[in-house]
């Protein structure tokens, strides 16, 4: 049987017998999701701050919804078609639009490298910046705004959770793990060991991403299951099978981000195509082959940037994580080729 590449994370049961380490950072407070932790910032930044927000014109639809749960304005800055940060429109929305938090985004295992201006430019206009490192919290992440986040499933086999790493030093009070979306979870992930019960695991993932991920209360903690998978986790390992996979595959297709620093844990492979067909016929033929790679993403329609809307038709993610050695990046290569 041919191997399947991309997709939901099965949770190997070796993982439950693995020794334990500490992987989890001194000042995070752990959370449920990447969305509990910008609902946990809003709430503790709204009764001081003016609460519009100046977010990335590319961005994954979801990260609107605690905006829109809280009631907070947002509005959008550039990002160039090789998704970085355009400081001069930032600069003219920042006197236009007088937000009061601005969000960054590392892509894809990539870090902005204009945040430490970016930073300045928020302490002088009293902004608090929020860096969202949902995609690359495995590139040693430093906090250089005001809050840093990240989501731990996006990268590795745990049900849920998130780090919140922030600057002050104050706490509010947190509601219970999600007890139905976390166990459900886990189920799915246990339950793809095994690929003939494919009938039962994948309507469970997609239950619990469609409807459950926004059913409770946020912001909520994190779950202790997922805590102690977290700790048994040898993320070295993990950091240096994506870095090979990545490098291999840039060996023989240009990647939207060719160089790969010492520093860099890469989410996937990302590939820009020549036109939004091209892009659709390719991920068709990969996914004849059992190669599931996502579209990181479809736009929110509130998003007008035509650079970030041409970029987004053209986008395909070809999954490079720890699952995979260089036999399935060769027979990746070879799909796409074909
Ligand atoms: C860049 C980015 N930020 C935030 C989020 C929200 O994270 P979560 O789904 O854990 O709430 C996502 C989710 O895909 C994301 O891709």
């Amino acid at each position: 049987m041919v191997k399947k590449i991309g997709s939901d994370f099965n949770i190997p049961l070796t993982l439950f017998f693995k020794r334990k380490r500490k992987n989890i950072p001194k000042q995070a407070i752990l959370l449920a999701s990447g969305n509990d932790c910008l609902t946990y910032t809003i709430k503790e930044l709204k009764p001081n701050t003016k609460t519009k927000i100046l977010l990335p014109s590319y961005l994954c639809p979801s990260i609107l919804i605690p905006f829109k749960e809280e009631k907070v304005d947002y509005s959008f800055y550039r990002v160039n078609k090789k998704l970085e940060i355009n400081i001069t429109d930032l600069k003219n929305k920042i006197k236009k639009e007088k937000p009061g938090i601005i969000l960054i985004i590392h892509y894809f295992g990539f870090i902005q490298s204009k945040t430490k201006e970016i930073a300045k430019v928020c302490e002088k206009n009293k902004i608090k910046l929020i860096e969202d490192y949902v995609q690359s919290f495995l590139s040693k992440p430093k906090l250089q705004g005001d809050y840093m986040f990240n989501s731990y499933r996006k990268f590795l086999p745990i049900p849920d959770g998130a780090f919140l790493i922030k600057k002050t030093k104050t706490k509010i009070i947190l509601n219970k793990s999600p007890k139905e979306y976390v166990s459900k979870r886990l189920k799915a992930g246990l339950l793809k060991n095994f690929s003939f019960l494919k009938n039962i695991w994948r309507p469970l993932f997609i239950e619990t991403e469609e409807k459950l991920i926004n059913k409770y209360k946020r912001p909520a903690k994190m779950s202790n299951i997922s805590k102690d998978l977290l700790n048994r986790i040898n993320l070295r390992e993990i950091i240096h099978k994506r870095r090979r996979n990545y490098a291999y595959l840039a060996k023989h297709i240009k990647p939207l981000y060719p160089k790969l620093n010492e520093n860099t844990c890469p989410l996937g492979f990302p590939i820009v195509f020549k036109s939004q067909t091209q892009r659709d016929n390719i991920r068709k033929t990969l996914i004849k082959n059992k190669i599931y790679p996502p579209i990181h993403w479809e736009l929110p329609k509130e998003v007008k940037e035509n650079e970030s809307i041409d970029l987004s038709n053209k986008l395909l993610t070809i999954p490079i994580d720890q699952r995979y050695n260089l036999k399935d990046m060769k027979r990746t290569i070879k799909c796409i080729r074909s």
